[in-house]
């Protein structure tokens, strides 16, 4: 079967597809593990995940290569950091084959949706751990759904790989010993008017600062933030306790380093020192390398290399981890999951 879809013009939006993994927790035990069709569920309205945010989601993507195959992309990550959330949540786990294999399935289910080689546009899924079930006080919910569903998307800020300005923000995404390295659902909640804000007013997303002292730049409302230092080139991200530990970061930390040879630092980014660095930019799952042109903070501005251009380094970075990602580019061992 083949689809009509115009893969070129694709954003980042919700779009139905026929299947979607689910599997049902109770009493200790996953069951009812399978694809089903239907994008809608019945929960309790006591769930915990509605009242008291107990959930957490992974988001990750799917490739077609120049020959036609499917290729996922460190999946085993995700489902790592899934239970490292679940575990923050106070949720059971979903164990790291069956969530491989869970997400594999439901790519396969939907692979006449995965886009083809060249249109730049990738299948985007999202998986999805709630707690349901009838409950009311502030304690861990009776029931469990994980849920995979997908979609196929193009770039997440509208202005794909051109360079976009971004804000700081005087607002918090997470506290110093709160929730901010688990991918859980209230983190984002509170991201809503600051994002509202920033996109009002034209900057692509906003630059959280550290929650303790709103010096050090922490990450993007959707994506982890790096700076490539003057002079010495120096691949420079942000280390902090309350950021998502990105896959795309360590995957570009990796990349930098051992393929590109520069210079790489996990480590404080002052925002009043952010002119040390001549190239910068956003990367994640969704925002993949999104450069960014300047970031405004108060009264002050930081230029980075251009408004228009993408830097060369970033160029380089990009191409290395965007080949990896559709086959183009030979992979470090583990990294790629073929979709047979
Ligand atoms: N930081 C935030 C707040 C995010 O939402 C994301 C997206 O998942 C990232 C960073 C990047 O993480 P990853 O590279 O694992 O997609
Ligand atoms: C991702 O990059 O997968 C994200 O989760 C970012 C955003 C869509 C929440």
């Amino acid at each position: 079967m083949s689809v009509n879809i115009d893969w070129d013009q694709l954003g980042f939006a919700y779009m139905e597809l026929p299947y979607r993994w689910r599997a049902y927790w109770k009493d200790g035990e996953w069951y009812k593990e399978g694809l089903e069709e239907g994008k809608k569920f019945l929960i309790s309205e006591g769930s915990t995940s509605l009242h008291y945010g107990q959930e957490a989601f992974e988001g990750l993507k799917a490739y077609r290569t120049k020959t036609g195959q499917i290729q996922l992309f460190r999946v085993d990550q995700n489902a790592q950091r899934l239970v490292n959330s679940a575990k923050r949540l106070l949720m059971p786990e979903y164990p790291v084959e069956k969530f491989i294999e869970a997400v594999k399935k439901t790519v396969q289910a939907n692979a006449d949706y995965v886009p083809p080689y060249g249109s730049g546009a990738s299948l985007y899924i999202r998986p999805l751990l709630i707690g349901v079930g009838d409950n009311i006080g502030v304690s861990p919910a009776p029931e469990y759904i994980f849920t995979v569903f997908c979609m196929p998307v193009g770039p997440y800020y509208r202005n794909g790989l051109a360079p976009m300005p971004f804000v700081t923000s005087k607002y918090d995404r997470a506290a110093p010993f709160g929730t901010g390295a688990s991918k859980v659902g209230g983190n984002y909640g509170g991201s809503l008017l600051p994002g509202q804000h920033a996109h009002a007013e034209g900057y692509g997303d906003v630059v959280y600062l550290d929650p303790a002292t709103h010096t050090k730049v922490e990450e993007i409302g959707s994506a982890n933030f790096y700076g490539i230092e003057k002079e010495t080139n120096k691949f420079i991200t942000p280390k902090s306790p309350s950021i998502l530990p990105s896959i795309t970061k360590y995957s570009l930390l990796y990349l930098a380093k051992e393929r590109l040879g520069l210079e790489v630092e996990e480590g404080d980014v002052y925002v009043d020192e952010l002119d040390r660095f001549a190239e910068a930019g956003a990367m994640g799952t969704a925002a993949v390398i999104s450069p960014i042109s300047r970031i405004d903070h108060g009264d002050k501005t930081f230029y980075f290399y251009s408004e228009t251009e993408v830097g060369p380094i970033t160029q380089c970075l990009y191409n290395e981890l965007v080949g990896i990602q559709y086959g183009d580019i030979e992979a470090p061992e583990g990294w790629i999951f073929p979709v047979e």
